[in-house]
C-alpha cells in the first residue's frame, strides 16, 4: 500500500498525540492518558502556537486516508542563544514498519530543520529507535538527566 508523507495542519495533532501516547505505551510501558489526564490539552496548545510561529511542524505517513506515522521537529534555543533542531514523536504502527516509513519522516523533518540555522538535531530516543537514529548518522551524545518529578503543569500555566 502506498504511503505518502506530508506536513501535517492542525487537524491531524490529535492522531499525532495519538502516536504519542503509543510511543509510551509501546516503549516506557505509560499510559500517559492515566497518568497526566491533561498532556493531550498541553500538548495541543503548545504545537499549535509553536506552530503558528513557523517554530515547529508535525509531518505524517498516511495510507488509504489514516495515519500510520508521525514525526515532529521544532527549532529551540541551544546554549548562548545557538539554534538548535529537535525531533520528537516518532512512530510508525506496527504494520508498516521496516519500510522505510520513518527514515522518510525522519528526513523531511532533518530538511526542514537545516535551512532553520540548526547547529544540530538532538531527540531522545527510545532503545526501539536507536538503529534507526545511527542509519541516519546520529551519534549518541554525553547529556545525563535528573529526574525531579515535578506534577506535570505547562509552561503556560506555571509562568504565563
Ligand atoms: C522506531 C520506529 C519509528 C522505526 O520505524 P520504521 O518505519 O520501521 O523504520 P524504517 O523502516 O525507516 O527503518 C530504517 C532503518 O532503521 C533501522 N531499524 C528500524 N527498526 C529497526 C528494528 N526494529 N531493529 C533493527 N533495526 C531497525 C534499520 O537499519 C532500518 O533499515 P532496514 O529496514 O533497511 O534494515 C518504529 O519501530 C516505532 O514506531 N517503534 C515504536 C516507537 C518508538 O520507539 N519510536 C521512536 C521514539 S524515539
Amino acid at each position: 500500500m502506498d504511503v505518502t508523507i506530508r506536513q501535517a495542519n492542525e487537524r491531524d495533532l490529535p492522531a499525532a498525540a495519538d502516536c504519542w501516547n503509543a510511543i509510551v505505551k509501546e516503549s516506557w510501558k505509560e499510559d500517559w492518558d492515566q497518568k497526566y489526564p491533561n498532556w493531550r490539552s498541553m500538548f495541543l496548545a503548545v504545537v499549535e502556537k509553536k506552530m503558528a510561529l513557523g517554530l515547529q511542524r508535525y509531518y505524517v505517513a498516511e495510507a488509504a486516508g489514516e495515519v500510520v506515522g508521525t514525526a515532529g521537529a521544532q527549532v529551540g534555543e541551544a546554549f548562548f542563544g545557538a539554534v538548535r533542531g529537535y525531533i520528537e514523536g516518532v512512530y510508525v504502527v506496527p504494520a508498516f514498519r521496516r519500510k522505510g516509513v520513518a527514515s522518510r519522516l525522519m528526513r523531511e523533518c532533518i530538511e526542514w530543520l537545516r535551512p532553520m540555522g540548526c547547529d544540530s538535531v538532538r531527540l531522545q530516543s527510545t532503545v526501539e529507535g536507536r538503529p534507526l537514529y545511527e542509519s541516519l548518522g546520529f551519534e549518541p551524545t554525553d547529556e545525563l538527566e535528573l529526574r525531579l518529578n515535578a506534577t506535570k503543569q505547562s509552561f503556560a500555566e506555571r509562568y504565563g
